[in-house]
């Protein structure tokens, strides 16, 4: 039972008892101790003060931007600033083309190898893969076989100018369509070029005159390609669009032209050259170029 309205003292404590009552158990009125109503003054004079002085309420689509005058945006330009100032006093030694200096310079390649990197990612792995691996039509610079070549100022060139580029310099690479050779010598030529690579293709096969006489010019007499015409090897396994009977006759039937785009414009002498070194030291061949 309880008794409501009148007021009574906990005899042990001196303090009120509540009216509450459950089942004979009381409960005494204790009142915040100190420490926990300073803590709720001062954290809400806190947020006045902050109120006032920092960046707080939302106005619309801007905020009300405080005496203080702080503004995060600023101190990431200031941020970025320094960064790019910093990176500044290494990249320009880029810009010069002495590849096999820089290559040697295993400090300074220590150094850009982070921003190479982001480069690569944000410019070339859209279309080459992050680690540079290729895919359907796009051609693998992690590995040992090159189109053109994998001197880091052969690579500068194809990056400045492009493949099949709108660049008035633009690297010209065209696989011509055959599809006025009779279907059988396709036929032909399509499994000769997908024995290639296990080095099944036999030499009394007639499809090596074929090759001969309308493929050798290009892709070289054993289809090991590098020729300069950007004519990849048929003679390894690597492959740019595929190298099944297939993928073969499609090739032969319609031609290609892969597009690379230039990058001139967009990036500059130095990012350029650091690039190319990047590209030449990716795979296992970045060393056999070098
Ligand atoms: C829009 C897709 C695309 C982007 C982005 C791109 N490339 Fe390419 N790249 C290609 C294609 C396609 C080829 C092959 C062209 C051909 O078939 O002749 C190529 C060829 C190359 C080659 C010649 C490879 C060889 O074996 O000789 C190099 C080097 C290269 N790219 C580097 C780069 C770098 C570095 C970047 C980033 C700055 C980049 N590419 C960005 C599509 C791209
Ligand atoms: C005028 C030079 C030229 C001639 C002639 C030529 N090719 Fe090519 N071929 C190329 C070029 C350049 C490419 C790369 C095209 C690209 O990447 O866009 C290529 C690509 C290919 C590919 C694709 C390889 C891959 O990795 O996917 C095959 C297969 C091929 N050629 C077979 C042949 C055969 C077979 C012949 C003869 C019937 C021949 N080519 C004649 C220049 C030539």
């Amino acid at each position: 039972m309880s008794d409501h309205g009148t007021r009574e003292i906990d005899p042990v404590t001196g303090r009120d008892i509540t009216s509450h009552d459950w089942n004979g158990i009381r409960e005494l009125n204790t009142p915040l101790p100190k420490l926990v109503i300073w803590a709720l003054i001062v954290t809400f004079a806190y947020s006045v003060l902050a109120w006032i002085l920092l960046p707080a309420w939302p106005v619309g689509r801007d905020y009300t931007r405080g005496l203080l005058g702080l503004d995060q945006g600023d101190v990431a330009v200031a941020g970025y600033r320094d960064l790019a100032s910093g990176r500044q006093g290494w990249l320009e030694r880029f810009a010069a083309d002495d590849f096999a200096s820089l290559q040697s310079d295993t400090a300074l390649m220590a150094v850009a190898g982070p921003a190479a990197q982001r480069l690569f990612e944000d410019n070339c792995a859209a279309c080459h893969g992050l680690a540079g691996q290729g895919g359907p039509g796009f051609p693998a610079l992690s590995d040992a076989s090159w189109l053109w070549s994998g001197d880091p100022a052969e690579i500068a060139l194809t990056i400045r100018h492009g493949i099949n580029s709108e660049d008035p310099d633009t690297r010209i690479a065209e696989m011509p369509p055959f599809d006025w050779m009779e279907r059988a010598e396709r036929d032909a030529l399509a499994a000769y070029v997908a024995a290639l690579p296990t080095g099944a293709a036999a030499a009394d096969d007639p499809a090596v005159g074929l090759f001969a006489d309308n493929c050798a010019s290009c892709h070289g007499d054993d289809g090991e390609g590098g020729l300069e015409v950007g004519a990849p090897s048929l003679a390894d396994t690597s492959v740019v669009y595929g190298q099944d009977p297939q993928t073969v006759m499609a090739t032969l039937r319609h031609g290609r032209i892969g597009e690379m785009p230039a990058w001139s414009g967009r990036l500059s002498a130095a990012e350029i050259n650091l690039l190319a070194l990047h590209v030449a030291g990716l795979g296992p061949r970045g060393e056999a170029a070098q």
